[in-house]
């Protein structure tokens, strides 16, 4: 079982100017990493780094695009720079966006460059230099909704199935080499993205929604081990045992959960 302390680590969390990729960041830089935070909104990022070093600890912002090929290889060359070494990567920044078959053909493509092609883009800079050197930990924030699906959303789940497979894809390559590949898959969680999800809010609220520094304090305690899947809401195990051992099962009961939220907006 591999172990990563973050002590004096150089780390890169993406989407870190709020959320769960603040939270990540603050967890990191309070074990001792060296983080660099990254987002498109250069005033999230400020603030991030801003607690970061009001707790003693060190943080380097860097507003930009984490998903574009230009935005990921800017973000690589100046956390080398500011870091020395990259020795682990938190793809966190996601996005949500669309609701049913009317998805917009731009929220496809924005949802699959952010959730899916920024994680592919940054593999292929740093995992060649992880090889070389025999470690390097590479940290997905996927969702439950990539192992099961998200009720109304389908460029979201469909981005975050991705998501996982390309993380499962990493690890079955280059575990031997040395990579540790992670997917942290919750369920709700309590920031901007679960607020701005409309009436989803309550269906994914209702079951225990998490806050962001729980779900960070567990993804980083799972450094001390090498377990793929990191499940802050732990009954998502079990339905992903049943989505895989009773799939029609399954899809039929997601199909009422479906019918009983039409329901519910009808009688609004
Ligand atoms: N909140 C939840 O309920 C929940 C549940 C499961 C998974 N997730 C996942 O957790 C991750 C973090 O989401 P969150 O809930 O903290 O949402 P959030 O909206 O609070 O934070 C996401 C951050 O990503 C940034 N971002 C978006 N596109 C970017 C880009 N191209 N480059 C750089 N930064 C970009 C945003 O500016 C924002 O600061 C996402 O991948 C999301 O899909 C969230």
């Amino acid at each position: 079982m591999a172990a990563f302390d973050p002590e004096n680590r150089g780390v890169v969390v993406t989407g870190a100017g709020n959320g769960i990729g603040a939270a990540l960041a603050r967890e990191l830089a309070a074990r001792g990493a060296r983080v660099v935070v990254s987002d498109i909104d250069a005033d999230g990022a400020a603030r991030t780094v801003a607690e970061i070093e009001s707790a003693g600890g060190t943080a380097f912002a860097v507003a930009g695009d984490a998903a574009s090929e230009e935005g990921v290889a800017a973000l690589v060359a100046t956390a080398r720079r500011e870091l020395g070494a990259i020795d682990a990567w938190y793809a966190n920044a996601g996005v949500d966006r669309g609701r049913g078959l009317d998805t917009p053909e731009s929220e496809w493509a924005l949802s699959i460059d952010v959730n899916v092609m920024a994680h592919v883009r940054a593999a292929r800079l740093l995992v060649p230099e992880w090889v070389a050197a025999r470690g390097g930990r590479f940290v997905v924030t996927a969702s439950a909704a990539g192992l099961l699906t998200m009720i109304g959303a389908p460029a979201y789940s469909v981005t975050k199935h991705a998501a996982v497979a390309f993380a499962e894809w990493l690890s079955v390559t280059y575990r031997h080499q040395g990579v540790v590949v992670q997917a942290i898959c919750p369920q709700g969680v309590r920031t901007g993205m679960l607020e701005r999800s409309g009436e989803l809010e309550e269906l994914l609220s209702r079951d225990s929604a998490l806050e962001p520094a729980d779900v960070a304090t567990l993804a980083v305690d799972a450094l001390g081990g090498d377990d793929f899947l990191i499940l802050p809401h732990p009954e998502v195990g079990g339905y992903y045992a049943a989505r895989a051992s009773a799939t029609d099962k399954w899809l039929h009961g997601m199909n009422k959960l479906q019918q009983r939220l039409e329901t519910k907006e009808t009688t609004r």
